[in-house]
């Protein structure tokens, strides 16, 4: 089959992941795609969904507990955060402990550059130094903070997307980029019940399916598909063997598509595997992070121990015994 011409600025990762994605069973594509102007425009009004609690719970946990993160943290540290998208949260933990320096890093340029310019100026004194890369992979930091003691800043519960292994795998990635002595502040947000999970990735107003399916809009619109988007549904799943949401886009017919000029067929009630997010209880947390090269220092929760805030710092890579 002729392989079709795609438009300039179209990553090429993204039509390799889709093509991998939809021709292997289960089908699935990674999370990280999601997130296209539009994608990310949804995602900010999920986060202001009644149902969707985690930012809201993060955002109050962070603001409450002010005065403790600044005494366990301590000032003059570089903060370095993974992917900060709109660096929503940043400006509650700035204030709270201080730091000589932010350095916000991100795949996506363009957006990057914009919130470091605007909480460079709200942040009068603050050393502030994006750095595009992908995340995942060990980073090397500017120059310009080589010997400032570190703090890595990963909110949101991210850490959630990734399978336990490739979880592991980053937060020994994140060890690496930050270098002995730092510390992490880390969201993750707990196991509960079905009741609430699933409300949340399945919102009434109908936003967390608009967010999904805008992947078919963006493949439609990116990779020359012609997916019929009106034959599929939103799905949310609570597996709690692993202790996850999952979201899939299911077929509500058969149906046949193409994109990038590959034929595809699915059959109804076939699915595309688009994101998992892991719920960690209390005890899973901390051993997750010590399989990363971490131990926890401290956390902090909200009332109804919804989501946890919590404060590592990089073990030594040999202890005894
Ligand atoms: C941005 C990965 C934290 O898993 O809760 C929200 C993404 N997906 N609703 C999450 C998301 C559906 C979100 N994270």
């Amino acid at each position: 089959m002729a392989d079709i011409e795609l438009d300039a600025g179209v990553d090429p990762a993204f039509r390799d992941d889709v093509l991998a994605g939809l021709a292997t069973r289960p089908r699935a594509i990674p999370a990280r795609w999601f997130y296209d102007l539009r994608g990310s425009e949804l995602f900010e009004e999920i986060t202001e969904l009644p149902e969707y609690y985690p930012t809201r719970v993060e955002r109050s946990i962070l603001a409450g507990n002010a005065g403790a993160l600044g005494d366990a943290i301590g000032p003059d540290r570089a903060v370095v955060e993974f992917g900060s998208g709109s660096s929503a949260k940043t400006p509650l933990l700035l204030e709270a402990i201080d730091p000589a320096a932010y350095v916000p890093i991100d795949i996506s340029g363009d957006f990057l550059r914009e919130s470091a310019e605007a909480l460079s100026a709200d942040f009068p004194g603050l050393l502030v130094h994006p750095v595009e890369a992908d995340f995942t992979h060990p980073v090397p930091l500017p120059g310009s903070i080589a010997g400032m003691p570190k703090l890595g800043f990963f909110p949101g519960s991210t850490i959630g997307n990734f399978n336990p292994p490739s979880a592991v795998d980053f937060l020994r990635a994140m060890k690496e980029t930050l270098g002995t002595g730092a510390m992490l502040l880390i969201g993750m947000d707990r196991v509960k019940g079905e009741d609430v999970l699933v409300p949340a990735y399945d919102d009434a107003a109908g936003v967390t399916a608009a967010f999904n399916l805008n992947l078919l809009e963006r493949i439609n619109r990116e990779l020359a598909g012609n997916i019929p988007v009106d034959a599929f549904r939103h799905r949310a799943i609570w597996d709690d063997m692993l202790a996850r949401i999952e979201m899939h886009i299911e077929a509500r017919r058969d149906v046949t598509f193409s994109v990038a000029g590959q034929r595809f067929e699915m059959a109804e009630g076939e699915t595309i595997h688009t994101e998992n997010s892991h719920k960690y209880g209390k005890r899973d947390a901390r051993i997750l992070l010590r399989a990363g090269g971490w131990t926890m220092v401290r956390e902090w929760t909200d009332d109804a121990d919804q989501f946890a805030l919590i404060l590592a710092e990089a073990q030594p890579e040999r202890s005894a015994p």
